[in-house]
Parts: structure tokens; C-alpha cells; sequence
């Protein structure tokens, strides 16, 4: 989604701009932009294309010391160039870049207009410049403008702004979208994602929510947004970010997505490292901050997030299960936060997210604090919104996750769940001996995946068989079956192949009508006491003349299926994690026979920190001769009610929302 950039210092601000920019391709954007101030005026570049473009536009014909960037993935209004950020004020006085969504946007502009400024843009974020400027005017400071002007906002933001009459500062803000300020010699950087700064300092500062700072070249200061004084500054003490500007490079590498799919046994032995207690047969996990008694008295555990962070929570639930012997289930994040849920004060609830920053899952955690359910956080990213609003939970140690398809996060989430369970069920009924069994195994998992790695050729043969296919199943029972609906994500994100995943058993209830030779299945066969179903759903789908890729740590025979691709047998629990390499290899193949944009799929985002519909609708209105759409808050002023749409849309990605608008907007 949205980056933001931002610097100021002793070296010229375009180059480190445009490098951070690049930095936050990978979020997905549709357009971007920068502003620096040169000579005491503000100039402004945008593009509605890549940051490449952006770059050739841009004059650099001499330094400027200070500036701010912004990618943006269009919320209010169409991805252009007038819409892109940073937006300004009338008189070119104040620059803003801003991440998150206004909900009382059509109010801020509204009021406005009715003053006689003149809005260019169709967007929220330029209200806040017209705001901020019109704030600075009377305010003894920027810092005091922008809090006056943030008084009247209600909504998420990280914003950063530049005044050229203070052209030695920079002021941000924080409220449910990510800042955080690097700190260099002389320098300093802000950024809404340590991405776009690692490269230049590993000392960093997170903005807490409510709080802003104002950052010059030697120092910043923070303080609470609301100066009522209830709230104190939160610190300026930097920590050490452990990420590499390696890990956000290819390498040799043609593509992220299969970078980080070879990544995996790295990532997971950090996962491990110091986490598995060989004397107690158990996991040590110092984020959870309950002891034995506590940890005894939780009566289920509940997962909850979205995409393949759900499905991670789905192999958890099992794992739970199966060796704690406690009821647990996953749910999607998105689901649970509309449908009024019942929280149960004895269940503990766990919040999963690579980004952390996922507004679904973020508001399903607020949701929870709201009803007094006590949840922890599995978050891979350090500082994000949901691991500081979950205040305890465990990291996932992946390393930077920059393909928007999740490979590295997910295998480390299901290992951190296979510890909490581990560490669940030590409290309980399992034994040490079945303990230490489950920490040999997870101890054996990376060298396991080595080897399921060192197949690639072989899956890349197969994906290259099946590539033609225009549909396929995932058939998965048990521990397979959250291993089948990740493996038919994947292929659908990254190959655009539509892909199913169904039960095993539930074949013979419906889908088996399907089934011919034009529909390939793959079935996830692990090397578990239910052996013999599994392979009796490969002889039923064979005997229909669909033919199946086997997934199995079983040691198939090669005749028993069209192609069977084996991964080692590891301990019964943790085979899920081994059997869905091949599946990513697989999806990631096809999509590359296929010549897709692997790393970047259309219409979606790493991270999905914004909702287009939610408390609002899709409104049409009319700008520069077309006809366009802005998301439209149902309490605001003038609003004609079209729920329908409203809630049509909101199972969308934004960018099918556009889509969708604008042929609703265009009929035929
Ligand atoms: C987006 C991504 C998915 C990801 C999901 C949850 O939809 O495209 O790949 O699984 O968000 O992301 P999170 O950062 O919360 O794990």
C-alpha cells in the first residue's frame, strides 16, 4: 500500500527519496511523488506511473536538503498524476504526504470550499494541506499547525509535512499507519517502513500511535498529538533494526517470491534459535507473558487474520489441538470484526500478521481489547500497529517480506504456532517424551526444507506440464487441508490460475462433477494414519480421468499418480509446514512458464492498511469533464445511501472497487 518517505540533512534529498521510494515498490502503488525545497520554494514532481518515471522527471540540477516521497494506491479518488502525493496548499507553502484515510474527508472539504479554497485534487490528503497551511498562518510553529490542524481530522494517518518558511524541520504524524524516524550523522530520515531507510542507518525510532515529532537534521523531539497533557511523549531512545539492505535486494535472485521461498530454512532456524528448551521438553516464548497457571487456565485458542496469515492460523488450530489438547480454530480477521462476536474472556486469542499493519486484523484486535478477550500478537514485522496494539505476542523472525505473496512469513508463523502449542501442552497432558519429539522435529524442519528446496527443478517440470490448465483443485484432508487452500492461494495470486481448495472428503458431495481430464488436481498426502484415504481420493479422482500431482511425504510410487512429488517425512504435526514448499514452488513455476508479474500480482498489496467502503460508500461525481468516484462517508453530509454497493464493494480488493465504480458509473 501507501509509502512515505522523507529527509533532511547533509546530502541532497532527491537521490535519498527516490531510493526509498524504490524501496517501498514492493507495497504496491499506482502512482508517486516528491517534494524538495530548493531556494526557498517548494517543487513538487509527480507521476501517475513507477518510481522510475518519477526519477526522469525529477530535477536535480542542484541539492536540496530536505524533502518528502510518497507512493501512493489510490483510495480517494483516481490513480493520476493531480491525485498523487505530496499534495499543497494553494500558495505552494506546505507539502503533505499522508497514509491512512480521512473518514471525515468530504466534511474537512466541504468546509473548505465553502471558504473559497479551491480543491485540485479529489483526494483527502489535500484537505490536510489547505488545513495546515491555513493553521500555520496564526501558529507560533509548524509542529503547533499541524497538531491544530490534526484536531479536526478523524481517521487513520502517517503523514509527513514540509513548510517552505521552515525549511529545517520536518513534523509527523502518527495514528494507526506506521512512522518510524532513522537517525544518521547529521541526518535523519522518516519513513512509514524501515525498507525505504535501512540502507542508510539501522537506528530507528517508532512513532507511537497519538504521537508526533518534529525532526530536524541533529535531532527530533516527540510529544503527544493530544496536548491535553494526559498522554506523555514516547521515547527517543533508537533501537537497532535487524534488517540487512541485502534483504531488501534480488540478489542472484530474478524475483522476490523465490528469493524468500529459498530464504525459508534460514528463516526458520532464527525462528527456533534459543526458543526450543531441550531439559523441560518445551518452547520458551518470552513475548507471551503468562505463566503455567495462566497458560492452564485458557479454555480455547482462537486464530485470527487474513489471506495466508488465516490459513497459518488454521495449521496453529491444529497444531493446538492435536498437542494440547485445547478446541481451537482460525477464523479470517475480516470476518470476525463485522460479525458482533462473542469474547470469551477465558479464550485466548492470537492476532496473526506478517505486515502488522493489516486494518482487518487491526481492528479485530481493537475489537477484542474493546470486549476485554485477551490476545497476543504473531507479527513478523517490528514496531507495526498490530504488535503494539496486541502488546504481547511473539515475532516471527522471517526478515523483511517484500513479494506481495507470503512464503517465508507463513512457514514461520505455523513453526511459532507449533511452539505454542508445544508450550500449551507441556502445561497439560503431553508428555516430555512426546515434547522433545515435537522439538527433534522442529529442530530437523530447515535441513528438511533443504531438501524439499533442492527439488526445484523437479516441481518447476511439473508446474510447466500443468501451466495450460485453467482450473485447478487443491484437495487436502486434515493436516493437509489448510496446506491445500494456501497451495490454491498461492497459484491464484501469483499465476492468475483459478484454483479451488476442497476437502477431500467433500469431493464426492459436489465438486467430483467436475473432475475430468482439463482439471488437474493436487492432493497433500502426508505420511499420517489416515494413508489410506488420502490415496483412495487420488484413485477417485484418477478413475474420472483427472489427473493429480501428489504432494506427499508417504513415498507414493511414481504410477499412482500423474506426477508425485515427495518431501521428507518429518514428525505427523509438523509435516504441514514440508508439504507446502512445493506448493509455492509449484504456484510460483506456473506463474513464471506463464510470464506473470510474480512479484507484484495485479489489484493486490502487501499489505492491505486501508478499506475503501468501510462507514463509507462509493459516491459518483463529476472532475475535470469525466465522471469519477470518491468513497463517501455515510454520515457525512448529502450522503445518498447505496448500501448495497457499499457492501458488494467491500469484499473487494480497492482497485476491483474502482474498477467496479466506474462501470457501474459507465453502464455498457
Ligand atoms: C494481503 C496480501 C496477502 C497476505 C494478507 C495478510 O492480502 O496480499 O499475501 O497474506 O494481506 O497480510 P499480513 O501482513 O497481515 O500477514
Amino acid at each position: 500500500m501507501c509509502g512515505i518517505v522523507g529527509y533532511i540533512g547533509r546530502r541532497d534529498a532527491v537521490p535519498v527519496l527516490l531510493e526509498g521510494l524504490r524501496s517501498l515498490e514492493y507495497r504496491g502503488y499506482d502512482s508517486a511523488g516528491l517534494a524538495v525545497i530548493r531556494r526557498n520554494r517548494l517543487q513538487v514532481t509527480k507521476t501517475a506511473g513507477r518510481v522510475s518515471d518519477l526519477r526522469d522527471r525529477v530535477d536535480g540540477r542542484s541539492r536540496a536538503p530536505v524533502g518528502i516521497g510518497h507512493t501512493r494506491w489510490a483510495t480517494h479518488g483516481e490513480p493520476n498524476e493531480v491525485n498523487a502525493h505530496p499534495h499543497t496548499d494553494a500558495e505552494g507553502r506546505i507539502a503533505v504526504v499522508h497514509n491512512g484515510i480521512i473518514e471525515n474527508a468530504e466534511q474537512l472539504r466541504d468546509a473548505l470550499t465553502d471558504r473559497g479554497v479551491k480543491l485540485v485534487s479529489d483526494t483527502d490528503t489535500e484537505a490536510l494541506a489547505h488545513m495546515i497551511a491555513a493553521e500555520a498562518e496564526r501558529a507560533a510553529s509548524l509542529e503547533e499547525a499541524v497538531r491544530r490542524a490534526l484536531r479536526h481530522v478523524e481517521g487513520t494517518y502517517g503523514l509527513v509535512v514540509l513548510d517552505v518558511r521552515h525549511p529545517g524541520e520536518l513534523v509527523v504524524a502518527r495514528n494507526g499507519s506506521p512512522i518510524v524516524v532513522g537517525v544518521g550523522e547529521a541526518e535523519m530520515f522518516v519513513a512509514s517502513d524501515v525498507a525505504a531507510l535501512v540502507r542508510y542507518t539501522k537506528q530507528v525510532v517508532y512513532l507511537e500511535d497519538a504521537e508526533m515529532a518534529t525532526v530536524r537534521a541533529t535531532d527530533f523531539r516527540t510529544l503527544p498529538i493530544d496536548e491535553s497533557g494526559r498522554r506523555a511523549a514516547g521515547s527517543t531512545v533508537p533501537t537497532t533494526v535487524e534488517a540487512e539492505a541485502g534483504d531488501y535486494e534480488l540478489g542472484p535472485y530474478q524475483d522476490f517470491m523465490r528469493k524468500e521461498i529459498h530464504e525459508q530454512p534460514e528463516a526458520l532456524r532464527r525462528a527456533l534459535r534459543g526458543r526450543l528448551d531441550d531439559r523441560f521438553a518445551t518452547a520458551r516464548l518470552g513475548g507471551i507473558d503468562l505463566d503455567a497457571r495462566q497458560l492452564r487456565s485458557i479454555r480455547q485458542v482462537k486464530f485470527l487474520g487474513c489471506g495466508s496469515a488465516y490459513y497459518a492460523g488454521q495449521m496453529g488450530a491444529l497444531l493446538v489441538e492435536e498437542l494440547a489438547r485445547i478446541p481451537s480454530d482460525a477464523e479470517p480477521a475480516s470476518e470476525f470484526r463485522y460479525r458482533n462476536p462473542v469474547v470469551d474472556p477465558d479464550t485466548l486469542y492470537v492476532a496473526v500478521s506478517q505486515s502488522g499493519e493489516t486494518l482487518d486484523t487491526l481492528m479485530a484486535v481493537q475489537e477484542l481489547k474493546r470486549k476485554g478477550g485477551q490476545v497476543i500478537g504473531a507479527v513478523n514485522v517490528v514496531g507495526s500497529a498490530i504488535g503494539r496494539e496486541c502488546g504481547s505476542g511473539v515475532f516471527l523472525h522471517a526478515g523483511p517480506e517484500i513479494a506481495v505473496a507470503s512464503t517465508k512469513a507463513l512457514t514461520n508463523m505455523a513453526a511459532t504456532f507449533a511452539m505454542l502449542a508445544l508450550l500449551l501442552g507441556r502445561v497439560r497432558d503431553l508428555s516430555a517424551a512426546a515434547g522433545q519429539r515435537i522439538v527433534a522435529g522442529l529442530r530437523a524442519l530447515p535441513g528438511q526444507m533443504e531438501e524439499v528446496l533442492a527439488a526445484e527443478p523437479k516441481i518447476a517440470e511439473v508446474a510447466r506440464r500443468f501451466a495450460a490448465a485453467e482450473h485447478m483443485f487443491f484437495i487436502g484432508r486434515v493436516r493437509g487441508w489448510p496446506v491445500a487452500r494456501e497451495g490454491a492461494q498461492k497459484l491464484k495470486e501469483v499465476s492468475y490460475v483459478h484454483a479451488e481448495a476442497y476437502q477431500a472428503a467433500e469431493l464426492k458431495h459436489g465438486p467430483l462433477a467436475l473432475i475430468n481430464s482439463s482439471m488437474p488436481s493436487v492432493v497433500v498426502v502426508p505420511a499420517d494414519e489416515l494413508l489410506g484415504k488420502h490415496v483412495s481420493t487420488i484413485e477417485q479422482i484418477r478413475a474420472r480421468g483427472g489427473p493429480v500431482i501428489a504432494v506427499t511425504s508417504a513415498g507414493l510410487p511414481p504410477s499412482l499418480a500423474d506426477a508425485v512429488i515427495g518431501v521428507p517425512r518429518g514428525e505427523p504435526e509438523l509435516e504441514p509446514l514440508l508439504l507446502n514448499i512445493p506448493l509455492q514452488l509449484l504456484a510460483y513455476h506456473v506463474a513464471a512458464t506463464l510470464g506473470r508479474d510474480i512479484d507484484k500480482p495485479r489489484n493486490l498489496a502487501k499489505s492491505v492498511t486501508v478499506e475503501l467502503v468501510q462507514g463509507q460508500q462509493v459516491r459518483f461525481g463529476r472532475a475535470a469533464g469525466k465522471r469519477l468516484l470518491a468513497p463517501h462517508d455515510f454520515a457525512g453530509r448529502g450522503a445518498a445511501r447505496a448500501p448495497a454497493l457499499g457492501e458488494l464493494a467491500d469484499h473487494l480488493q480497492p482497485a476491483s472497487v474502482l474498477v467496479l465504480a466506474a462501470c457501474l458509473a459507465e453502464p455498457g
